[in-house]
């Protein structure tokens, strides 16, 4: 009697010990955004990507746009759903996570559900696999400016920020998860596709050409690049051995009312080399494999970006702007916002490098930008314009791109400049990219880190400068 009961109660024993930890194991919705405060939707929870594989297929003449994403991602969280981000005109028609069949569903504009069978552990790899297809169209923003796959005349010109991605491929677009990239980009044969890193691949087959770049190092999605059409190609490598890639569509001009002139478009690439050296001789290593420019005519786009290693300009630009995209290889690209409010780490930074370059090859120096910059009344519609909103506060994603972003932002460098003074403002932004290149800021994480080295308390110096409306008075 006494043995019996006690083999009974063992037996519960074991089964309590065996039931407790498969009853523990909960499975939750991954979030359908990373929040972000301007792009509530934009990235995805519960997952890092690690790479990318695209596979893009463009029929310029009917816009048709063809494409397969696979990436190889860590569950952070245990999965039953998770979304990837891709805009609603791109049809999904099949969905594999780990080779097997996935049911999804496709909403609110921009999200792709997905649900895992089986469901996904965490700590996890797993594969997805989304194949999709539809009339490409570019992605609207707030401030009304258009990106993503931008149709042009023989291509497309291909730029995301901030959130253009999800209307080519499938991802989780938040500059938070960098990964490493496979892009290859079929277009009818003869016209070129430019992507990120090295180009690994051309083959022809079919009517057709396939371009197969691969980018190694961490990309925020945004930056990834496939501008496709009619280009000239320059492939050359510098002295240090980095690979210099460039392409210039023999129509881009100047603007609408000027000629063709695609001469003038490879004099303003001609200075890369020097410019990449100037800015790692400041700034550190140049952080990328490759470096290079694509000049292409997107009269409809009005900007250029920076897209990782080649930066797509929509026309024929100034010199300046060149300086700005190859200095945002380093910040923006290598040293990234973790949160577009913070888009003046970007671009503020960006600016100044421009007034640094003028500065070091015979122009006017930085103080001086920034004096001419500062002599502009509040109350002058250029100084509204200037002075509001303060860079670090901006009232919403349209703002983002607005002329406090750029000048107020490089001002707050080099009224920085001024007050720790050039030894300690130098080694600050060395160290700011050796310390975060690959990696997320924050502006709080540049404040601390200009403290730290300064030695000085700067946060009425920040509050000024950063944060409130208006031309600082006293700082
Ligand atoms: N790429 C621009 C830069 O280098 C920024 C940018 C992205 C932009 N999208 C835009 C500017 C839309 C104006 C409008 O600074
Ligand atoms: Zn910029």
């Amino acid at each position: 009697m006494l043995r019996r009961s006690l083999a009974i109660s063992l037996v519960f024993a074991a089964a309590l010990v065996a039931a407790a930890p498969a009853a523990a194991t909960r499975y939750v919705v991954g979030s359908p955004g990373s929040g972000d405060p301007f792009f509530p939707l934009a990235g995805n929870g519960g997952y890092n990507v690690r790479h990318y594989s695209l596979d893009v297929e463009y029929e310029p003449d009917s816009d048709l746009l063809t494409g397969k994403t696979v990436l190889v991602a860590r569950a952070t969280e245990n999965l039953r759903r998770f979304n990837l981000d891709l805009r609603e005109f791109l049809t999904v028609s099949s969905v594999r996570v780990n080779g097997r069949r996935a049911s999804y569903s496709q909403h609110s504009g921009q999200e792709l559900s997905i649900d895992p069978r089986p469901k996904l552990k965490r700590g996890r790899l797993f594969v997805v696999s989304v194949e999709y297809s539809g009339t490409a169209e570019p992605v609207v923003d707030p401030d009304g400016s258009i990106e993503g796959w931008v149709p042009t005349e023989d291509g497309a010109f291909v730029v995301n920020e901030p959130q253009g991605s999800p209307g080519w491929y499938a991802v989780n677009d938040t500059p938070r998860d960098k990964a490493t990239y496979d892009i290859e980009v079929t277009v009818p044969a003869g016209r070129v596709a430019i992507s990120n890193g090295i180009l690994l691949s051309r083959r022809e087959r079919g009517g057709k050409t396939t371009w197969h770049w691969v980018e190694r190092y961490p990309m925020a999605p945004y930056l990834a690049t496939a501008t496709n059409g009619v280009f000239e190609t320059r492939f050359r490598r510098l002295e240090s051995g980095l690979p210099e890639y460039n392409a210039v569509d023999p129509t881009t001009r100047v603007n609408a009312e000027s000629p063709s002139n695609p001469a003038l478009a490879w004099e303003r690439l001609e200075p890369q080399p020097e410019i990449v050296d100037f800015f790692s001789d400041l700034y550190g290593r140049y952080p990328f494999e490759s470096v290079g420019g694509i000049v292409d005519w997107a009269p409809n786009v009005g900007y250029s970006l920076e897209s990782q290693t080649k930066a797509n300009y929509w026309r024929i630009v100034g010199p300046s702007t060149v300086v700005h995209e190859i200095a945002h290889q380093w910040f923006g690209n290598a040293v990234t916002l973790a949160y577009w409010p913070d888009i003046w780490l970007n671009e503020g930074f960006a600016t100044w490098s421009e007034w640094i370059y003028d500065e070091r090859h015979g122009g006017p120096t930085a103080q001086e930008t920034f004096d001419e910059l500062y002599a502009i009344p509040e109350d002058s519609e250029e100084g509204q314009d200037l002075w509001f909103p303060a860079p670090a506060a901006l009232p919403g994603p349209e703002a983002l791109f607005h002329t406090p972003v750029y000048d107020r932002g490089a001002m707050t460098l080099q009224a920085l400049r001024q007050k720790v003074g050039d030894a300690v403002f130098f080694e600050l932004l060395r160290d700011w990219y050796r310390k975060n290149r690959y990696r997320n800021v924050t502006t709080a994480d540049f404040i601390a880190l200009a403290e730290r080295e300064s030695g000085q308390q700067l946060d009425a110096f920040f509050d000024a400068w950063l944060y409130q409306p208006g031309r600082p008075e006293s700082w």
